[in-house]
C-alpha cells in the first residue's frame, strides 16, 4: 500500500481533504491564543516574525507530514515505518518512537482542549441567555471555573460531539461533517468582521497588529512565535500524516499544504482584526491569557449593540473552530489502532474517546495536571515530534518518496525540491530544537 491512496477508504473530494485539514489547523490556538500572545509581545512586529516561522517551520513540516502520509498510506506510525524500513534498526527505532509519541501527544492534547472547548459551550449558552452570567467577565468565568459539575457537562458534551463524528470514519463522518463546519465558520467571522466596521476599533486593530513596532521584540517572542507556528498548523503529532494518508495519490499535496497554511493564518489575522478591534472599541487593553477571551470580550461584548448576538455567534466560531481539531486529534490515535492493532473504528474512537474523556475529568477537576499537559504537549512533546519528523523525512526517506509531492510542479518543482529538503534537513530541525531548549528555559536571555 506505500503507493497511497486507491486501497484505503479515504476523503472523496479535494475540497473535504483541504476542509479537514484547513479545520485541524484552525482551532482554539487561532482564535484564542494567536490574537493574547500578539496582544503580549506588542503586536505588528510579533506577526511579522510570525508569518516568518510559518515559512521556515510550518510550511516545510506541513509538507514533511503530507507527504509521509501519503506515500506511507497509514497512521503516523505505519507510515514512519513503511517509508523508513530500509533505513536500519535505528530508522525503526526512531519510526517506532516518533509514532507513539505522536499518538500520546493526541491523545493528551485532546483531553484538555476539550475542557477549553466545554468553556466556549458554557459561553455559548450564557450568550443566549439560557445560563446566568456573572456580574462581570471575571465572575462569570471564576463561577465557572469553581464548578466541576459545569464544566464536566459541557467537556462530556464535546467529547460525545467528537467521538460521534470520527466513530463514523473518514467520508461519511469527518468529511462530512467538516466541509459543512468550515465554511460556516468562514461565514460567522466575515459577518463579526462587518459588524466591528459599524462599532468602530477597526482602525486601531489593524494598526496594533499590522504596525511593527520591534521595540517590543523580545528573544522569548521569537520562541512563543516559532512554537505557535507548528501549534497553530496542527504539526509534530502527525495529524497532517493522518489526514495525508487519506488522500488520493494526484493530489497536489504541495499546492494543498500551501492552501491549508494560508488558511489557517488568514483565519487567526481575521479573528485578531475582529477581537481586537472590540478591545479598542471599548477602549480596553489587550488583555492577556485566558482572559482575553473569557473576561475581556465577554464585558465587551454586553456593552455593544446586539452585544448578545454577537456574543453567540462568536463562541459559536469558538465552538466549530475546537470541534474540528479535536476531530483530527483523535483522528490520530483511532487510525493507529485501526492499522496496527485491527481494532474496528467504532469500538476504537469509543474506547479511546472515554479515556480521554476521564483523563479530561481529571484535568478540569485538578488545575494543575491541566497547565502539566499543556505545557508538557506544547512545550515539549509536539516540538520534539516535529523534529524528529523533519529530520525522518529530511535523511531516512527515500528521495523519490520524499519528492513525489513535486512531481506534478514540473522544472520548477525540482528546484522548489532541492530548497525544502535543505530547509526540513538542517533550517526547520535547528529552529525546532531552539523552542525545545527554550521551553527548559536554558539560554542566557531566559536567565
Ligand atoms: N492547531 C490547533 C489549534 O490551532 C491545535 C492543535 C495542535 C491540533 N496540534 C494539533 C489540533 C493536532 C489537531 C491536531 O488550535
Amino acid at each position: 500500500m506505500s503507493d497511497g491512496g486507491g486501497v484505503r477508504a479515504g476523503f472523496a473530494t479535494r475540497f473535504g481533504f483541504i476542509m479537514a485539514a484547513a479545520g485541524s489547523a484552525v482551532g482554539l490556538g487561532n482564535i484564542w491564543k494567536f490574537p493574547y500572545i500578539t496582544g503580549e509581545y506588542g503586536g505588528g512586529a510579533f506577526v511579522l516574525v510570525y508569518l516568518a516561522c510559518i515559512l521556515l517551520v510550518g510550511l516545510p513540516l506541513m509538507y514533511a507530514e503530507l507527504i509521509l502520509g501519503r506515500r506511507g498510506g497509514k497512521s503516523v506510525l505505519g507510515s514512519l515505518r513503511a517509508l523508513i524500513k530500509d533505513s536500519g534498526e535505528v530508522g525503526e527505532d526512531v519510526a517506532t518512537f516518533t509514532g507513539l509519541m505522536a499518538v500520546a501527544s493526541g491523545f493528551l492534547i485532546l483531553a484538555f482542549y476539550s475542557v477549553v472547548a466545554g468553556w466556549a459551550i458554557h459561553y455559548f449558552f450564557i450568550s443566549l441567555g439560557l445560563i446566568t452570567a456573572g456580574a462581570t467577565g471575571e465572575e462569570t468565568f471564576g463561577a465557572m471555573f469553581a464548578n466541576d459539575w459545569v464544566e464536566f457537562a459541557w467537556h462530556t458534551c464535546f467529547m460525545i460531539m467528537t467521538i460521534t463524528v470520527v466513530a463514523r470514519g473518514i467520508e461519511g463522518g469527518i468529511e462530512r461533517i467538516v466541509k459543512r463546519l468550515m465554511p460556516i465558520l468562514v461565514g460567522i467571522l466575515v459577518l463579526l468582521l462587518i459588524y466591528v466596521c459599524f462599532t468602530g476599533g477597526v482602525g486601531a486593530s489593524l494598526e496594533f497588529l499590522f504596525k511593527p513596532d520591534f521595540s517590543k521584540l523580545s528573544a522569548d517572542a521569537f520562541m512563543e512565535a516559532l512554537g505557535h507556528s507548528f501549534f497553530t498548523l496542527s504539526l509534530g503529532m502527525g495529524a497532517m500524516v493522518t489526514y495525508g494518508s487519506y488522500v488520493k495519490d494526484d493530489t497536489a499535496i504541495v499546492r494543498d499544504g500551501v492552501i491549508i497554511a494560508i488558511l489557517d493564518t488568514f483565519i487567526a489575522l481575521l479573528a485578531g482584526v475582529v477581537i481586537f478591534a472590540v478591545v479598542f472599541a471599548g477602549d480596553a487593553e489587550p488583555a492577556k491569557s485566558v482572559g482575553l477571551v473569557f473576561m475581556s470580550l465577554p464585558d465587551l461584548f454586553v456593552t455593544m449593540p446586539g452585544g448578545q448576538f454577537v456574543s453567540a455567534a462568536f463562541f459559536l466560531l469558538l465552538i466549530f473552530a475546537a470541534w474540528s481539531s479535536a476531530i483530527s486529534l483523535l483522528e490520530v490515535v483511532v487510525a493507529w489502532l485501526v492499522d496496527e492493532k485491527g481494532l474496528a473504528r467504532p469500538v476504537a474512537t469509543w474506547v479511546t474517546g472515554g479515556l480521554i474523556w476521564l483523563l479530561g475529568i481529571v484535568c478540569l477537576h485538578t488545575p494543575a495536571v491541566f497547565d502539566f499537559l499543556d505545557n508538557l504537549t506544547t512545550k515539549f512533546l509536539l516540538p520534539l515530534g516535529g523534529l524528529l519528523i523533519a529530520i525522518a523525512v529530511g535523511w531516512l526517506v527515500a528521495k523519490d518518496d520524499r519528492e513525489a509531492g513535486f512531481k506534478a510542479l514540473g522544472d520548477k518543482g525540482d528546484l522548489l525540491a532541492l530548497g525544502w529538503t535543505w530547509v526540513v534537513r538542517i533550517v526547520t530541525p535547528v529552529l525546532v530544537l531552539a523552542v525545545i531548549l527554550s521551553g527548559f528555559e536554558i539560554f542566557p536571555w531566559q536567565q
